[in-house]
């Protein structure tokens, strides 16, 4: 009697956790918001352990956080990121690669049509295109795999992206990408429709959808879109990786409390949890005072609140 309940219920078990643990994809990565504070350093550890399914992750910075140092470039792989025209990225990388580390992708510039008040690196795309002839062309020479300039979702994006091949062009270089990454904030349709336009615009290019989240919307809506793209993002063969921007507390989200993927006490959220291949926790991400307010007027696809803040934390 005793054995074959204890029977039963691993065999539930088992079925329920089949049933409800997300699906798995080597395409996810972790776009890494460190916590600033000191007391909460979990935070940062809860994005690798316990099986997480995320296998690379990017900080903003040339050098790989502090937080996985003990984790090497093939158990969560570092894609380092040329922020802004900084002229020592390539001998950064070059040193990180001597030193034993398989760099085998890198991404430039943080929203260079974007204003530094919502998180862009702001840079004229004639002098991103010299910095990058000095910086990425000679790493792309090494057999690093290069992202184009990680643009924002606005019809300024592909403004600054034909400016900056044409100035390449006008400086005797083919400024030549291995793949391009795309920042997204709004809807599913509004995605998916961002996503044809690049394929129109830089046709077979491969796509890495490398920030992305329906921002400041109700819990089920945000759930349903993440629900959406990441079936979307893992069913179409272009996209070749993508990272959701959410690994944050709700209560200090500049996307919104819901789209976060730990809740205001560190614990993970449905879509933290799903995010990592697990199951739903039923925790409900809450609001703080810091975010309490709504953004909801944000232009959809023009928003990347974080990011400036995380280009100079040095974690
Ligand atoms: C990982 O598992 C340990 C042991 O069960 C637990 O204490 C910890 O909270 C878990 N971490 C996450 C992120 O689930
Ligand atoms: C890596 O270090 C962090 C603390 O910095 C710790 O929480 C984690 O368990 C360590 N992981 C491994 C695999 O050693
Ligand atoms: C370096 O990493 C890439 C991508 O993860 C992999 O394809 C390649 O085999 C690795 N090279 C070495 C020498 O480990
Ligand atoms: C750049 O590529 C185009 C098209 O492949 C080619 O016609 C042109 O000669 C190249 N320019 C340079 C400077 O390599
Ligand atoms: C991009 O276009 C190719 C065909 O040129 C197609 O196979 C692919 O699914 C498209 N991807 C997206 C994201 O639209
Ligand atoms: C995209 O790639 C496919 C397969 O390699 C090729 O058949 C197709 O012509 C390409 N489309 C464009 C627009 O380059
Ligand atoms: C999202 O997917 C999870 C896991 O499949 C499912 O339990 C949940 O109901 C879905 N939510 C929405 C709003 O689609």
């Amino acid at each position: 009697m005793r054995l074959s309940t204890t029977l039963l219920l691993a065999a539930s078990a088992t079925v329920i956790s089949a049933q409800t643990t997300y699906r798995t994809s080597s395409k996810r990565g972790l776009v890494f918001v460190p916590s600033k504070n000191t007391k909460l350093q979990y935070d940062n550890q809860v994005w690798v352990e316990n099986g997480s399914d995320l296998t690379w992750y990017y900080n903003y910075q040339a050098t790989p956080s502090a937080a996985y140092a003990n984790r090497t470039q093939e158990e969560f792989e570092f894609v380092p990121m040329l922020w802004s025209t900084d002229t020592d990225f390539y001998s950064t990388v070059k040193g990180l690669i001597d030193g034993g580390r398989n760099i085998s992708h890198v991404l430039a510039y943080n929203e260079p049509d974007g204003e530094s008040s919502t998180g862009g690196s702001s840079i004229d795309p004639a002098a991103a295109a010299t910095n990058w002839i000095s910086q990425i062309e000679p790493l792309r020479e090494l057999g690093v795999k290069v992202g184009a300039p990680a643009v924002t979702g606005s019809p300024r994006g592909f403004t600054w992206l034909e400016d900056f091949f044409n100035s390449c062009a006008d400086q005797g270089t083919n400024c030549t990408i291995d793949f391009i990454p795309i920042h997204w904030y709004g809807d599913f349709g509004g995605l998916a429709s961002h996503m044809g336009q690049v394929n129109g615009t830089y046709p077979n290019v491969t796509q890495w959808i490398t920030e992305y989240a329906l921002n400041d919307q109700p819990l089920e809506a945000t759930q349903s879109f993440f629900n959406m793209s990441a079936e979307y993002f893992d069913r179409l063969d272009n996209v070749g990786r993508y990272s959701y921007f959410g690994s944050f507390r709700s209560d200090v989200s500049n996307v919104g409390p819901n789209a976060a993927m730990l809740t205001q006490k560190g614990e993970l959220t449905d879509i933290g949890s799903w995010y990592l291949g697990g199951a739903a926790t039923n925790n409900i991400p809450k609001p703080g005072k810091d975010n309490a307010a709504s953004r909801g007027t944000a232009t959809m696809g023009l928003v990347a609140f974080l990011s400036v803040v995380v280009g100079f934390m040095a974690l």
